[in-house]
């Protein structure tokens, strides 16, 4: 039985494998961050939007934590998954800004690109964030914002201490609060409205979205994944085909893990213990 797991598995995992390779492992947000449990909400939240994959992919990063206190003020919003992330994109600059960089920003103020920016899904100066040396040392956060609606009252985020540097890697600070900005919050077309199985069966994998259908718990995680941002590894109708005779054999247990392996998320915690 494990022999025939193996077979099918291998393939798969391989492919997995190269789906992931060269993105090298130099730094691993989550593992800086779990040794700080004031930041263990931003810290989940990052996994499960799955930005802590793009923040280790990346070279030359800025990640501005907010810790346990400030995120409940940002989940009392009730956001979807889907407009977390695109605040939390804020929250991540695609440049280096150490202690020492941020103390010596010439000419008062200088604007960086977030992840909300690089991602291609901002348009215009969204996505933008200004940081500010004030007087006395203190240093803001204003995302830049082209609307007219800049929300008032709101305190500014402060530059509260550095996390960890890893100079001219990666840049962990903490700052006071959640950057908001109207353009991040906006309800945007969650992607959870498009039905995955419809899309991949569009794309040729038909053969395996139907056998994503008749597995019930594995149409729910793909539904849930989505939400947060996935990709789906989605073999050909003729892949599918091969493996087919193999997959029969398996009890449901082992088809769910199967299937769960084709979604790197549920993958990487569910696919190993199979
Ligand atoms: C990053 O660190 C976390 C926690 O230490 C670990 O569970 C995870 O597997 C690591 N990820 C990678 C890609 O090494
Ligand atoms: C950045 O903030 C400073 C100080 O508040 C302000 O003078 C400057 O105009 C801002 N820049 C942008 C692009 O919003
Ligand atoms: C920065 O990353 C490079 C390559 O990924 C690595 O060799 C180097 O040790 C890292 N520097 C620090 C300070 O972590
Ligand atoms: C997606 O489409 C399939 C086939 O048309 C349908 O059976 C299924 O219920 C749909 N799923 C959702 C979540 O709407
Ligand atoms: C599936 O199981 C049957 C009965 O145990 C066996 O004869 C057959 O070779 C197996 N098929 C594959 C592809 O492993």
């Amino acid at each position: 039985m494990k022999v025939i797991r193996m077979s099918i598995l291998l393939p798969l995992i391989g492919l997995l494998l190269l789906a992931t390779a060269g993105t090298g492992d130099a730094h691993n947000i989550t593992h800086i961050l779990a040794k700080y449990p004031e930041f263990s909400t931003f810290n989940h939240y990052l996994t499960t939007t799955h930005l802590a994959a793009e923040i280790n992919r990346r070279r030359t990063i800025t990640v501005c934590a907010v810790d346990n206190s400030g995120m409940s003020e940002l989940l009392s919003g009730h956001y979807s998954l889907y407009t977390i992330k695109n605040i939390l994109r804020l929250h991540i600059f695609a440049d280096y800004f150490g202690s020492k960089k941020l103390h010596h920003i010439t000419k008062g103020s200088t604007t960086t690109s977030s992840l909300f920016q690089a991602t291609g899904d901002a348009s215009g100066t969204f996505g933008y964030v200004n940081i500010t040396n004030m007087k006395g040392g203190k240093i803001g956060f204003t995302p830049v914002v082209v609307s007219d609606t800049r929300p008032d009252g709101q305190p500014m985020a402060t530059f509260v201490k550095s996390v960890e540097e890893f100079p001219y890697n990666i840049s962990v600070i903490q700052i006071s609060h959640i950057l908001s900005s109207p353009d991040a919050e906006a309800p945007t077309a969650s992607p959870t409205d498009v039905n995955i199985t419809t899309l991949m069966a569009e794309q040729g994998c038909k053969s395996f979205s139907d056998l994503i259908m008749a597995d019930s718990g594995v149409g729910d995680t793909f539904a849930l994944s989505v939400e947060g941002g996935l990709t789906i590894f989605c073999p050909s109708d003729s892949a599918v085909k091969s493996f087919i005779p193999s997959y029969k054999n398996l009890t449901s247990g082992g088809k769910t893990s199967l299937l769960l392996c084709c979604c790197p998320t549920s993958c990487s915690t569910r696919c190993r213990r199979s």
